[in-house]
C-alpha cells in the first residue's frame, strides 16, 4: 500500500479521470482518492499533470498517479488502455470530464471583470459573459473533436477494462447546456430523444453535419442550438449524452450515466461559478460509488436524478402498476409513481427504495387532478416522454365471505374459464359501480411532446374484445375508427349508463354474457380511444396491451402470471 493511502471500502477500485489537472475532475481526484480508491489523473499536458498529482500528494493523498492523455487522440487513449491493463487488470470507474466551451471568450482585464459581476445572478453572469464572446469555426471543431468524440474515445478504449470490474461505471460530466430543449428543430430533438433508434454512427454523421451546418451558415434554418450562443459546446453535450444512453444500453452490467454539475466556480468560465468545487463534484462523486446494480441510462441534475426519459404509471401504488414502475425505474427511466390515496402511493415509493420514483397524487376520474399532475410534469421535466394509463377497476362489488378461503378455491382450479366463473357467482354490478368504472376513461393526462400512451386493456385489439358485444351494428360502430370520434366514445359512454340504468342492456347488443359488463365496456371505449388518438397524434407512439391475467389483488391473487411476467 503506499504512504498517505486511505484504507476503506473503495480501497481495492481504481478509477480514472480525463482532465484531471485542473477545475472539477482535480476536485473529483482528490474526493474519489480521500475515498481510498486508486485515482488515474490524466491530463493532456505532461507536466501540469504531474503538478497536479503533486500537489494531491502534499495534501496527504498519494494514491493518485498521473497518466498522459489527450482525449481525441486514440493512441492516447490506447496506451491509457494498456497502462490500466498492465498496472491493475482492470478498471471500476471512468470520468469523462476533459471539456473545453468550444468558443472563444476576450476579457481584457479579469480581475476587474469579476467585480463587475459581483451580486448578479448565474444567468446575468452567462449573459455578460456571452458579450465577450464569439464562435469561431476552428473552436466548434475543437469542441466537438474533444467532448463528443473525445468521451466516445476514451469510453471505447476502456470499456473492455471497465468489464473486468465486478461493477464497472462511467461518469460522463455533462452540461445542462446539452439538454435537448435548447435545440429548435423538433425533428432533431426527436432523433437525438429516441435512443432506440439512434446508434453511434448516426451521432458522429449529425457531428459531422452539424460543422458542416456551421461552416455554411446554416445552424438556425437546420434547427441546432443557436440562441443564447455556445452552439458547438451545446450540440457537443447533447451528442455524448445519447453516445452514454446507447452505450448504457448496450452495456447493461454497466452504471453509465451523465451529470450537470451545475455553474461551477473554475476556469471554464472565469471562476464566475456560483458553485464550489467540492459542490459541483457531489453528483459526479454519486455516480462514480453507485453501488452494483445501481442506475443506469440516466442523468444527474447536481445531486437530483433528472432522468432523460420521464414516465407517469397511473394506479402505481400495487399490483400490476406498482410491478411497471419497478421496471422502468430499474432501466434509468424517471418514474412519476402515482395513486389517488396520499398514503398508499407514499408507501409504495418508499417500498421501491428507488431514488428515481417520484410520488404524485391522481385520481384518474378527476380532471382537475390529472390537470395538476401535468402542470407539476412540466414545471420539473418540461415533458414526458411515457405515459402507462394502467388504472382501473372492475366496476363490481364481491361478496366472497372469507378471502383465504376462497383463494384457496379458486388456486384448485387449473382452468381459467372456471375460475371467472366461479368469481361471476360471488360479484354483483351495481349501477354506482359501472358509473365509477367507465369514469375512469377520459381523465388521463392529455398527450404532451414525447408522449406514449399504453392502456392496459381486456385483449390485444379493439376487434378482437368487441366479441363480448351482442349487437353488430355497435360492434361495427366501435371497430370503424375512421367514423369514430372521441366526443362519440363519450357519448356512447353516457349511453351504456342510461341503457344499465333502464335495464336495457341486452336488448341494445352491449356486453351481457359473462359478467363485468362495465369492465368490457370500459375497456372497449378505452381501445376505440386509443386507437383515435393514435390516428390523431400520429407522431406518437400509442398503443394497447392486454397483460395476461396477472395474479393482483383484481383477481384475488389468482391470475396465471405472476406481475414480473407481464413486463
Ligand atoms: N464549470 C462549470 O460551471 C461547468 C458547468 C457545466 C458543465 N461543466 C463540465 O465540467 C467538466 C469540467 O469543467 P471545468 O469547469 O472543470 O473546466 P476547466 O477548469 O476548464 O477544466 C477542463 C479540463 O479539461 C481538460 N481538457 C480539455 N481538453 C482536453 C483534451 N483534449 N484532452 C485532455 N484533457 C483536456 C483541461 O486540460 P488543460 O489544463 O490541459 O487545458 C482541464 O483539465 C467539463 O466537462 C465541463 O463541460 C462545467
Amino acid at each position: 500500500m503506499m504512504e498517505g493511502h486511505v484504507r476503506g471500502q473503495y480501497e481495492k477500485e481504481v478509477a480514472v479521470v480525463t482532465g484531471g489537472n485542473r477545475g472539477i475532475g482535480l476536485e473529483i481526484c482528490k474526493q474519489l482518492a480521500s475515498k481510498g480508491v486508486t485515482v488515474v489523473l490524466t491530463a493532456r499536458d505532461e507536466k501540469r499533470g504531474a503538478e497536479a498529482v503533486k500537489n494531491l500528494a502534499s495534501q496527504g493523498l498519494s494514491n493518485v498517479l498521473f497518466h498522459q492523455l489527450e482525449v481525441g487522440d486514440l493512441s492516447s487513449a490506447a496506451r491509457l488502455a494498456d497502462f490500466i491493463r498492465e498496472k491493475f487488470g482492470k478498471l471500476d470507474i471512468l470520468v469523462n470530464n476533459a471539456a473545453i466551451a468550444g468558443s472563444k471568450t476576450e476579457i481584457s482585464n479579469p480581475e476587474s471583470f469579476k467585480l463587475e459581476l459581483a451580486g448578479m445572478n448565474a444567468q446575468e453572469k452567462l449573459e455578460r459573459i456571452r458579450r465577450h464572446t464569439t464562435d469561431p469555426y476552428d473552436k466548434a471543431e475543437e469542441c466537438l473533436r474533444t467532448n463528443y468524440h473525445g468521451t466516445k474515445i476514451v469510453t471505447e478504449a476502456l470499456l473492455p477494462l471497465l468489464h473486468l470490474s465486478s461493477h464497472g461505471r462511467i461518469v460522463n460530466i455533462s452540461s445542462r447546456f446539452g439538454l435537448l430543449r435548447f435545440f429548435s428543430g423538433e425533428e432533431l430533438k426527436k432523433e437525438l430523444n429516441n435512443i432506440n433508434n439512434l446508434s453511434v454512427e448516426r451521432l458522429d454523421e449529425l457531428s459531422e453535419l452539424f460543422l458542416k451546418d456551421f461552416e455554411n451558415g446554416q445552424l438556425e434554418p437546420h434547427g441546432w442550438p443557436v440562441e443564447g450562443g455556445y452552439p458547438a459546446y451545446k450540440v457537443s453535450k447533447a451528442l455524448a449524452n445519447a453516445c452514454s444512453r446507447i452505450i448504457a444500453k448496450k452495456h447493461p452490467t454497466l452504471c453509465i450515466n451523465c451529470v450537470h454539475p451545475g455553474y461551477v466556480n473554475t476556469d471554464m468560465n472565469f471562476h464566475t461559478g456560483v458553485l464550489t468545487v467540492e459542490e459541483g463534484t457531489r453528483g459526479a462523486l454519486i455516480l462514480a460509488l453507485l453501488p452494483k446494480g445501481g442506475m443506469t441510462g440516466a442523468y444527474l441534475d447536481c445531486t437530483e436524478v433528472a432522468s432523460f426519459v420521464v414516465a407517469v404509471v397511473t394506479g402505481g401504488n400495487r399490483g400490476i402498476g406498482l410491478e411497471i414502475c419497478k421496471q422502468l425505474a430499474s432501466n434509468g427511466i424517471t418514474v412519476v409513481l402515482t395513486a389517488r390515496d396520499e398514503k398508499r402511493g407514499a408507501e409504495a415509493v418508499s417500498t421501491l427504495g428507488l431514488s428515481n420514483v417520484v410520488y404524485h397524487q391522481l385520481e384518474v376520474s378527476d380532471p382537475s387532478s390529472a390537470a395538476r399532475l401535468a402542470d407539476f410534469i412540466k414545471e420539473k421535466f418540461g415533458k414526458l416522454d411515457i405515459l402507462v394509463n394502467n388504472a382501473g377497476i372492475t366496476g363490481t362489488t364481491s361478496n366472497v365471505g372469507d378471502l383465504e378461503t376462497f383463494r384457496q378455491e379458486l388456486a384448485g382450479m387449473d382452468d381459467l374459464m372456471e375460475r371467472i366463473q366461479t368469481i361471476n357467482k360471488h360479484i354483483t354490478e351495481p349501477y354506482e359501480e359501472a358509473e365509477k368504472c367507465l369514469s375512469f376513461l377520459f381523465c388521463s393526462p392529455h398527450p404532451m411532446e414525447g408522449l406514449l400512451t399504453c392502456h392496459l386493456t381486456m385483449d390485444y385489439s379493439g376487434s378482437i374484445l368487441l366479441q363480448f358485444f351482442s349487437g353488430d351494428e355497435l360492434k361495427e360502430e366501435l371497430n370503424n375508427i375512421d367514423s369514430l370520434s372521441e366526443q362519440r366514445v363519450d357519448e356512447l359512454s353516457e349511453l351504456f349508463l342510461k341503457d344499465f340504468k333502464d335495464g336495457q342492456l341486452e336488448a341494445r347488443g352491449w356486453p351481457k354474457e359473462g359478467g363485468f359488463i362495465s369492465y368490457k365496456e370500459s375497456k372497449a371505449l378505452a381501445n376505440a380511444y386509443s386507437r383515435i388518438l393514435a390516428k390523431e397524434h400520429p407522431s406518437l407512439c400509442i398503443n394497447c396491451v392486454h397483460p395476461g391475467y396477472v395474479e393482483t389483488d383484481m383477481n384475488f391473487q389468482v391470475g396465471h402470471l405472476t406481475v414480473e411476467e407481464l413486463s
